[in-house]
């Protein structure tokens, strides 16, 4: 898949574990509103992201009507949406309803080659599992992929390849998937960029020592923000998902640089704007910038 766009910078959105169809009798389920407010958001974005990717949980039990349900969402927009799979996502279903989405050996996995940003989208989904898998040929297919292209990379993938801290939702060191992935990412480390992923439905960054990996937060309710172990016998009566707002990113590639915003799809009170009683400090602000630029040239 080749976008056309500036060779030296890139705007793009992320969203992820929509889990739509999540209610599948009702076409007005939370989780179809949810993601419709992020749509709406993005689509209203000044500057406008170039494309979406959608990390994974696409949709809540992998039928054919669920992703029919996701076409009527994506068909309309004005930018494309390039999709990962996710476990609760389902290749069969997804293929009937996205043919044109390239595979490799059955796997949803396959190349954005924009002109400033690579992007690999990777097929980290089993079908036994929730959590992560990535075979032999998988692997082979990443290596050989930034064997022949040293062009700066993102790796996109719905399992986050290192633990949460999250004792019910989270991914062991050393899973043979995990430990598979991590043997490639570290022969490339000067090309991979970062690894931007999913499926903990919070946002989370972790410095891995091969890659910064980036856990965008869900379109779809959160998993709640508790670091304490679990006893799987005597359940604590904790919260476990909570109803904090849809939410999504946006990444920016300028300067060789990938910065990464998280944004939610809420109403909030606005405390400051850019107004007379704001116009001094901005213009400050500002030139104070120019000054340090002046300053580093002197
Ligand atoms: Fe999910
Ligand atoms: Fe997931």
């Amino acid at each position: 898949m080749e976008p056309s766009g500036p060779a030296d910078k890139l705007f793009f959105a992320q969203i992820t574990d929509l889990h739509i169809g999540f209610e599948p009798s009702n076409p007005f389920e939370a989780n179809q509103r949810r993601l419709d407010d992020v749509l709406a958001l993005l689509v209203a974005m000044d500057p406008r992201p170039a494309f979406v990717l959608a990390t994974g949980d696409l949709v809540e039990g992998g039928s054919v009507e669920d992703y029919q349900r996701l076409r009527r969402s994506f068909d309309p927009l004005p930018f494309p949406v390039y999709c990962c799979l996710g476990n609760h996502d389902k290749r069969g279903p997804f293929a009937t309803i996205f043919p044109e989405t390239p595979t490799f050996d059955g796997a949803v996995q396959y190349a954005i080659d924009d002109p400033a940003l690579r992007i690999l989208i990777l097929d980290t989904m089993s079908e036994e599992r929730h959590g992560g898998d990535f075979d032999d040929g998988l692997a082979a297919w990443l290596d050989a992929e930034l064997t022949a292209s040293p062009r700066p990379t993102v790796l996109a993938m719905h399992h986050p390849p290192t633990p949460s801290g999250i004792d019910w939702l989270t991914t062991g060191t050393d899973e043979p998937w995990v430990v598979r992935l991590r043997t490639v990412v570290d022969r490339h480390r000067a090309t991979i960029v970062g690894i931007l992923a999913g499926h903990y439905h919070r946002p989370m960054m972790t410095a891995w020592p091969h890659a910064t990996i980036f856990v965008c937060p869900s379109v779809a309710p959160r998993v709640a923000l508790d670091l304490r172990p679990m006893d799987a016998e005597h359940p604590d009566n904790r919260a476990m998902i909570v109803d904090e707002p849809p939410s999504f990113a946006l990444h920016q590639w300028a300067d060789g640089t990938l910065r990464s915003h998280i944004g939610t799809a809420a109403d909030y009170t606005v405390f400051a704007r850019h107004d007379d009683r704001t116009k001094a400090l901005v213009a400050r602000l500002i030139a104070e910038r120019h000054d340090t630029a002046s300053h580093a040239a002197a």
